[in-house]
């Protein structure tokens, strides 16, 4: 059973645990290097253009931020239900002092640690760029709080159909799991958005 996104609407930002929004719903969340595409990808499932703010520089998300998804199962147009989306600000932009990196680190301690809601993460590369030892730690830090995860290639539209699956291959080594595992998107070209939108389902449903 699927489900199809009917409505969307931002509802707070946050730093600390205390003034998260409470709720009786899933938070599914988007994280990954500053500028690898999340606030776009969060944008492209929702069908919304800018919901979530995006931009060209990097570091434009700097608050843990939670968006109310409302969705109907597409089998059955009676049954709807909720899920928060958790847009997170991103690691790894290069101009950033030592004091907003350890604000960060302790920002996602607590969302990882506190926010009892949390079911599933999207951990977002670029296609295009081999995951570093950053993108490695973030995926260490999942699975040491026990969160399942699906790592996600950005900006697949930015290389060759032909050569995607050699970038993918390099990708799934790095991470050391299957090819087949992860999932290229381009939020852009609206592609393999389906896809994420089903490990999602799997988490909610
Ligand atoms: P921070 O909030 O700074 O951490 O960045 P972010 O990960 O939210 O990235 P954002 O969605 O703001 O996108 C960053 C830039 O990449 C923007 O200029 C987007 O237009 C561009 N971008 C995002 N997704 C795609 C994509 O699928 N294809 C292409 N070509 N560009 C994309
Ligand atoms: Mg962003």
């Amino acid at each position: 059973m699927g489900i199809r996104i009917v409505e969307s609407s931002f509802l707070k930002s946050a730093v600390n645990p205390k003034d998260y929004p409470s709720s009786e719903f899933a938070d599914i969340a988007f994280v990954g290097k500053s500028n690898v595409g999340k606030s776009s990808l969060l944008n492209s499932i929702l069908g919304r253009k800018s919901i979530a703010k995006t931009s060209g520089k990097p570091g434009k998300t700097r608050l843990v931020n939670f968006f109310l998804v409302r969705f109907k199962h597409s089998e059955n147009d009676e049954l709807e239900g909720f899920v928060n989306f958790i847009d997170l600000p991103g690691y790894g932009y290069a101009k950033v002092s030592k004091g907003e990196r350890e604000s960060w680190k302790k920002m996602m301690r607590s969302y990882f640690g506190e926010r009892v809601q949390l079911r599933g993460v999207i951990l977002l590369v670029d296609i295009r760029h081999k995951a570093d030892e950053k993108d490695l730690v973030m995926a260490q830090m999942l699975e040491e709080y026990n969160i399942p995860y699906l790592i996600t290639a950005t900006k697949s539209d930015k290389i060759p159909v032909t050569k995607a699956k050699g970038y993918l291959d390099e990708l799934a080594k790095r991470f050391n799991i299957d090819r087949g595992s992860i999932t290229a998107v381009s939020s852009l070209k609206k592609k393999g958005i389906e896809r994420v939108i089903g490990w999602i389902e799997s988490l909610i449903l």
